[in-house]
C-alpha cells in the first residue's frame, strides 16, 4: 500500500534534480524541500556538496535567512541559532556546542554537469518545529 505522506517516508523515493554546476558561483548556496524535509547545495572549488538542513545541535535548519549559511568569513557553514561552525568539505562540527558531530550529508548523483539528488537514500527525520513545541508546553 502506497504511503502519501510525505512526512512518513523513510528514504527518497525518486532522483531529484538539484542544480548544474554552472548555475552556482563559487560558495553560493542553493537549498530545496523534498519530501518535507529541507536541504541546502554549496560549490566550493568546483565540487558540490550537499546536506539535511538540520543543525546536529538541535536538529532545527542551520540558516535563519534564505540563502545564508555561511560565516563572517564566508570560509564556513555557520548555524544561525548558537554559530555552530563546520566543514563546507565535509559537514564535520568544529566550534560550537556540537563540535565533532556532522551535518548529514546528502548523496548526490552526476550527469555531465547537472546534479541529482539520489533515489534510495533515507531521509532525515522531519525538522523540529521549535514554535509549535512551545505552545503544547503551554497547554
Ligand atoms: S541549533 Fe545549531 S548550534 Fe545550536
Amino acid at each position: 500500500m502506497d504511503n502519501d505522506n510525505a512526512s512518513e517516508r523513510s528514504h527518497v523515493e525518486r532522483d531529484y534534480f538539484l542544480c548544474r554546476l554552472s548555475d552556482l558561483s563559487e560558495r553560493q548556496t542553493l537549498e530545496l524541500d523534498i519530501n518535507e524535509r529541507q536541504l541546502f547545495a554549496i560549490r566550493q572549488n568546483d565540487q558540490l556538496y550537499a546536506y539535511w538542513n538540520s543543525c546536529p545541535h538541535m536538529g532545527i535548519p542551520l540558516n535563519w535567512m534564505p540563502g545564508k549559511f555561511l560565516d563572517l568569513d564566508g570560509e564556513l557553514l555557520q548555524c544561525s541559532a548558537h554559530g555552530a561552525l563546520f566543514q563546507i568539505e565535509s559537514g564535520e562540527c568544529i566550534g560550537g556546542p556540537c563540535v565533532g558531530d556532522e551535518l548529514s550529508a546528502i548523496a548526490l548523483k552526476q550527469e555531465g554537469d547537472q546534479y541529482f539528488i539520489a533515489a534510495g537514500q533515507p531521509l532525515p527525520a522531519p525538522l523540529v518545529n521549535l514554535r509549535a513545541a512551545a505552545l503544547r508546553d503551554l497547554d
